[in-house]
């Protein structure tokens, strides 16, 4: 059985990926490791634990000597990176814990992989999953292409460039075979109430207000989890090594229409009166650094490989608010405890 590592799988892509790939390949033993941090949660791939192809093994990729170890334990012939620092805010509060996972935590798998097959990396592939963000902020025109330029913003885009810099880097100087892709905002089941659609779909049921950052006029480019998972399956197997593939929901929505129709969509699911949520937004003070619009040209993607998002977004949130409100007690294990001392200090 081929041995295939992923990391970060507790968390919100990881858990729609390593759902996918245990299902879908019999013929790998798929390895989960995540140190389970507050957006960790086992919860997330409960109906999977007992599968025989599938270990959950925790751990923390920033602890070199743990991660040498294991993988010359398991010989591990497929990574798939996906664990990180993953939320903006949280980034701009305390940025080390993201240059910790998000830089020395990528080194350190890179190494391990580097030793355990000693320039014999035939067969073998380092996938890293990393953001849009790498690309900075876009004006009202344009798309971000797989040439343009890296200019990030935040501490955790820059610490996401920073770590596409070094699997790079690795491909070239030691022959590394890897891929990387560059994805959009994703949204889905699973998706911890910290950032925006989660968080704003918890607050309109607990009738809570919704704080939108500065005036609103912020856009992002949507993509549904399970359709970000089926490119990640894609790429694995087919894409090109040494590639980078763009990957986005061909979906921009401003951040205060997406609000409105969100609220809408709740009203009416909650069978309140139709412009009832809408009064809970709040504008409140905006985001430091706050990049205005992110958007993909997810044309190679398409072309070379034949992806595209499956479901449109009507679809996807309508499927993300059922599984929110069909999931109260997921909603409740993990906003209960620390939660509401983060959302204490982030918003009030
Ligand atoms: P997430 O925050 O939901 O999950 C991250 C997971 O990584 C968690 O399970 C956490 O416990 C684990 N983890 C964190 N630090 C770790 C460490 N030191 N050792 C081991 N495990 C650790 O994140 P997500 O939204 O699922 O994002 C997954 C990946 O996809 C990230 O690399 C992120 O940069 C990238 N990405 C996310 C989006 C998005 O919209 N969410 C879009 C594009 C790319
Ligand atoms: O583009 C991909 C990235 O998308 C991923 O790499 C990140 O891991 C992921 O968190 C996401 O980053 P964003 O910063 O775009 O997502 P977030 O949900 O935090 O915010 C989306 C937009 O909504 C952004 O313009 C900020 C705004 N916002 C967010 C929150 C949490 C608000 O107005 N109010 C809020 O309370």
């Amino acid at each position: 059985m081929k041995k295939i590592l992923i990391t970060g799988g507790a968390g919100f892509i990881g858990s729609h990926v390593v759902r996918r790939f245990v299902k879908k390949y019999p013929q790998y033993h798929i390895f989960n490791l995540d140190v389970l941090t507050y957006a960790g949660n086992l919860e997330n791939i409960s109906d999977i634990e007992n599968e025989l192809n599938y270990t959950f093994i925790k751990g923390d990729i920033v602890d070199a000597a743990f991660v040498d170890s294991l993988f010359s334990e398991h010989q591990f012939e497929g990574v798939v990176h996906l664990a990180a620092e993953s939320h903006v805010d949280r980034s701009i509060t305390d940025p080390m814990a993201f240059v910790k996972t998000n830089v020395i935590g990528t080194m350190n798998l890179l190494n391990a992989f580097k030793t355990i097959w000693k320039g014999d990396f035939d067969g073998k592939r380092f996938y890293h999953i990393s953001t849009d963000e790498v690309y900075g902020s876009l004006g009202a025109e344009g798309l971000f292409t797989e040439t343009t330029a890296y200019d990030p913003n935040s501490p955790y885009s820059a610490s996401k460039a920073s770590s596409d810099h070094f699997v790079r880097a690795y491909g070239e100087t030691y022959g590394m075979p890897y891929v990387l892709t560059n994805c959009s905002n994703n949204y889905g089941p699973n998706h911890f109430p910290e950032k925006l659609i989660p968080l704003f779909i918890n607050n309109i049921i607990n009738n809570k207000p919704l704080p939108v950052y500065g005036d609103g006029n912020y856009t992002r480019d949507w993509l549904f989890v399970e359709d970000h998972a089926v490119a990640i399956d894609l790429v694995f197997h087919d894409g090109e090594n040494h590639e980078t593939y763009n990957i986005g929901g061909f979906n921009e929505w401003k951040n205060i229409d997406l609000v409105k129709l969100l609220c809408r969509i709740m009203d009416e699911k909650l069978g309140r009166v139709n412009g009832t949520s809408v009064k809970l937004i709040t504008y409140v003070k905006d985001r430091p650094g706050h990049d205005l619009r992110y958007a993909i040209d997810a044309s190679k993607i398409n072309t070379t490989l034949g992806w595209k998002p499956s479901v449109t977004f009507e679809q996807g949130l309508e499927k993300t608010i059922d599984w929110y409100l069909s999931n109260e007690e997921w909603l409740h294990n993990v906003t209960s405890g620390d939660y509401q001392n983060y959302y204490d200090k982030q918003y009030n």
